[in-house]
């Protein structure tokens, strides 16, 4: 079992392990006392995952009701949002009950929203059951629905009171998902960690805990640097810029981790023929992609991504802080003007 202690805003623990979700109980009762839960969960974690969680708590003693949405992005909009918190209200949370988010980035972003402003705020747990969430999403304390204008567009900083990650929930994941959240183990080792880029470059992914604690103790460095994303931070946003606009230009049918995974190709690849980076880091990125079943490359038109970006990024001026890789293990930030954006597309 790995124990990362996270020192932001809040000081709260992520604990990672395997089996460990029928510790759940106990762990609540210590911090909440004989209390009651509304438990958030997605109509695929439901059938899988929920009795353990529910159970746990029972038997410490936790009163449960239990919040099941369709499972997917498309839930992750106001209207479920108001779902979920009017269904706080009618079980009759207090401020000394807490939500848990059982499940994948979409329920713990809904499920720290609502418990942000249920009551002003109460306590909240995560519990990942994805890859993506359990490296990504549940540490750092963003929260956030999706607006009909844009992705993530209504949301609050909004820490949770622990997380806790049982490694055995990642086994029913569906191997695209799991691929997803490569992506990001990738985008990690790239970023800050040569080490971990090695370890999981070749695919053959062994210790899922020991790598999972290690992207966490990342994100929770630059989290704790730079909790409300001002600077530092946006370094985990390598490969994102692309990335998103890959995303859209699909209408969405190329997932995030996979537009992720691209998206960090072009940035390097974009980096190295612009002379920002001596080091150019293209191929080892592109192994480790195909390695881990991610793509390297799409087919949209350099014009078509660059227009996507640009548009983006009129809302935040006329520059953009660009994540560079100066060799695997270590990026920075670079200062460009948006139309850069077109230079940078031309390198896909
Ligand atoms: N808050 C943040 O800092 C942050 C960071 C990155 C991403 N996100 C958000 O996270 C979301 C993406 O997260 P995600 O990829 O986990 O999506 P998700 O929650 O939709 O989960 C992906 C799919 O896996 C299924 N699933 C979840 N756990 C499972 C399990 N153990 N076994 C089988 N199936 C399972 C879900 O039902 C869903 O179909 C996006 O909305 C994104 O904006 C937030
Ligand atoms: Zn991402």
């Amino acid at each position: 079992m790995e124990i990362i202690r996270v020192n932001a805003s809040k000081e709260y623990d992520v604990v990672i392990g395997k089996g460990i979700l029928p510790s759940l109980g106990e762990k609540c009762v210590s911090l909440f006392g004989k209390s009651k839960a509304v438990i958030v969960t997605d109509s695929n974690v439901k059938a899988l995952w929920l009795d353990a969680a529910k159970q746990s708590l029972t038997l410490f003693g936790i009163e449960t009701a239990v919040f099941v949405f369709e499972a997917g992005e498309d839930s992750k909009n106001t209207s479920v949002l108001f779902q979920l918190v009017e269904f706080m209200a009618e079980n009759k949370l207090t401020k000394t009950d807490f939500a848990l988010a059982l499940g994948g980035g979409v329920t713990g972003d809904m499920t720290g929203l609502a418990a942000s402003l249920y009551l002003r705020g109460i306590p909240f747990v995560q519990i990942p059951t994805t890859l993506l969430a359990a490296v990504d999403s549940s540490v750092g304390g963003k929260t956030a629905v999706n607006l009909p204008s844009g992705k993530n567009l209504m949301g609050a900083f909004y820490q949770p009171e622990f997380v806790l990650c049982d490694t055995d929930t990642l086994s029913t994941l569906p191997e695209n998902e799991f691929a997803n959240g490569m992506a990001e183990v990738i985008k990690y080792g790239v970023i800050f960690d040569k080490d971990l880029f090695d370890k999981v470059s070749g695919g053959n992914i062994n210790d899922i805990e020991k790598i999972i604690a290690r992207c966490v103790e990342l994100k929770r460095d630059v989290v704790c640097e730079d909790e409300f994303d001002k600077g530092s931070r946006q370094l985990l946003n390598f490969g994102h810029t692309m990335a998103h606009s890959i995303e859209k230009c699909s209408n969405f049918k190329i997932e995030h981790g996979s537009a992720v995974a691209i998206g960090m190709v072009i940035a390097a690849r974009a980096s190295a023929k612009l002379g920002w980076s001596n080091d150019d880091c293209t191929q080892a990125i592109i192994n480790a992609n195909i390695n881990n079943r991610l793509p390297a490359e799409c087919e949209f038109s350099p014009s078509e991504l660059a227009d996507i970006a640009l548009s983006d990024k009129k809302r935040t001026g006329d520059t953009i802080n660009f994540v560079v890789p100066e060799t695997i293990g270590r990026c920075v930030l670079k200062k460009i003007p948006v139309e850069e954006l077109y230079r940078i597309a031309e390198c896909k």
